[in-house]
């Protein structure tokens, strides 16, 4: 067991079962490169505050210039989460976080797939707004814009009229998951621009220090994002996975201690906005084959997630579909499929480097072959080897969706001045079931229900509506397919 054949034949026998005209798909291969490019564009369309000239997307515009007025500090910039106009602390560090993990570990593909410039421009877009929203010690702005009336208008962030809220984490009002994620993304990002500009990596890797600081003195969950973005598992999570960035930033030794003495870990079986545990996890076991033995129990946590959700795995516990995706639960389940398939492919190369497989029980194992299969054929089950015949990315591949649940991009470009109301919009733009005006291309949308049903329809929002986190979880996994070597 534990052969790329071997996976292969596991995959056979599902595919078995599937109507004989699925099966034709299956030798398809697909252009990752192009795919990759595309999933760069799509956090491009994302992007809010003053466009740059070299932006490629003719249909967006600048929006929310007053950012951060209402609180006498410029919160322009940054990225809308998804299909609405808000930006969200949260998700939006994730993002970077994960975006910069990708550069650093697949730098040498994204090079050579030409996409290392659009990969840093698209970490600094980031990281250029948590400066400004932390610029003063002890507190960060986490939200700008109001979901709830956001959420009743259906406009494009270019002729927003809504207020734009502010919120902030501060002495009083903990957020130890927001704080520790941005001290995450600051401090991966900080080994991003190491060589390229020393003096932001400097401050990059600062402001980390300072956030995870702030972090664990001022213990707390911060509701703010909620019902939005409501961290349900907790900000232990993040403190480790902060932790680990720093150590890997830093090498001091006062990160790995407290790795070794004062974070809690768990196990766990998916990967996402809200859960990084195995992220971290799989970070450290790195460290662990490397010689850092005190790491042995989060290497296990990691070989742990491995195996629940390898589909050969005797510890198997997330459910696939009948076609084979990955499903957790209804509501961008995508960004489980990217971000796992994002793991097992950091892993694979780890174990690959090591000379090491993961033992799922006493006699099971997995190679390094192994998990690069699983990864891809979650990644071209999206990209359009799935029982519907289609692609989840927009602008890519055989019918990829028309009506992503955007606003961005379902509502034409309009001159600045226009104005329509918020109950007409929803009317005229949102309920029209007609394609997008625009083009966004690149968006991995929420993606199939447990059935591989997918409806493409703009309300649909749990199958349709994107999120950024989805994409820069697919961005590593994209440029490792790219290169060489992983063509079918
Ligand atoms: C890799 O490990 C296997 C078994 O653990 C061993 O037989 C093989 O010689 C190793 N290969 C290298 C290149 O070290």
């Amino acid at each position: 067991m534990g052969s790329y054949a071997g996976a292969s034949a596991a995959i056979f026998v599902t595919w078995l079962l599937l109507p004989a005209g699925f099966f034709v798909v299956v030798s398809g291969q697909f252009n990752y490169k192009d795919a990759l490019t595309k999933s760069l564009i799509f956090l491009e369309a994302q992007r809010s505050g003053k466009l740059p000239p070299n932006n490629r997307l003719p249909w967006r515009g600048d929006s929310a210039l007053d950012d951060g007025k209402t609180a006498n500090v410029d919160l322009t910039g940054g990225y809308y989460d998804a299909g609405d106009n808000v930006k969200y602390g949260l998700p939006m560090a994730f993002t970077v976080t994960t975006l910069s993990w990708a550069a650093i570990f697949y730098r040498s593909e994204l090079q050579a797939a030409g996409e290392l410039d659009n990969v840093h421009a698209a970490i600094r877009w980031g990281t250029d707004y948590f400066l400004k929203a932390s610029s003063r010690r002890k507190r960060l702005y986490v939200q700008v814009g109001d979901p709830v009336v956001d959420h009743q208008c259906w406009v494009r962030p270019e002729n927003m009229q809504t207020t734009r809220t502010v919120l902030k984490i501060d002495e009083s009002t903990p957020g130890s998951e927001i704080a520790a994620e941005t001290s995450a993304a600051m401090a991966a990002s900080s080994i991003v621009f190491r060589g390229i500009d020393h003096k932001y990596s400097r401050l990059l890797l600062n402001k980390a220090k300072l956030l995870f600081q702030f972090a664990k003195s001022h213990k707390g969950t911060f509701d703010g994002e909620c019902p939005f973005y409501c961290s349900c598992t907790g900000y232990n999570d993040e403190l480790l996975w902060a932790a680990t960035w720093l150590y890997t930033a830093t090498k001091r030794s006062m990160y790995l201690k407290y790795i070794q003495e004062e974070a809690i870990s768990a196990y766990v079986a998916e990967f996402s906005w809200d859960l990084k545990y195995a992220g971290a996890q799989i970070l450290l076991s790195d460290l662990y084959f490397k010689g850092e033995k005190s790491l042995e129990s989060l290497k296990v946590q990691g070989d742990s997630f491995v195996c629940s959700v390898l589909p050969d795995s005797p510890y198997r516990q997330i459910y696939r579909t009948p076609g084979g995706m990955i499903y957790v639960r209804d509501g961008a389940n995508t960004q489980y499929v990217t971000g796992t398939a994002f793991l097992l492919s950091v892993y694979s190369d780890i174990l690959a480097k090591y000379n090491r497989t993961v033992y799922c029980g006493a006699d099971k194992q997995f190679d390094s072959a192994y998990l690069m299969a699983f990864a891809k054929q979650q990644m071209d089950y999206l990209l359009g080897q799935n029982p519907q015949k289609r692609s989840y990315m927009v602008g890519f591949g055989t019918n990829p969706p028309k009506q992503a649940h955007h606003r961005g991009a379902s509502v034409p470009k309009l001159s600045a001045d226009s104005i329509l109301s918020c109950a007409s919009s929803f009317i005229t733009w949102f309920n029209n079931d007609l394609p997008n005006p625009n083009e966004l291309t690149g968006a991995i949308v929420g993606g199939p229900d447990r059935y591989d049903n997918f409806h493409d329809k703009r309300w649909d929002s749990p199958k349709t509506e994107p999120c950024t986190y989805i994409n820069s979880l697919a961005v590593g996994v994209l440029a490792k397919l790219a290169s060489s070597g992983h063509h079918v």
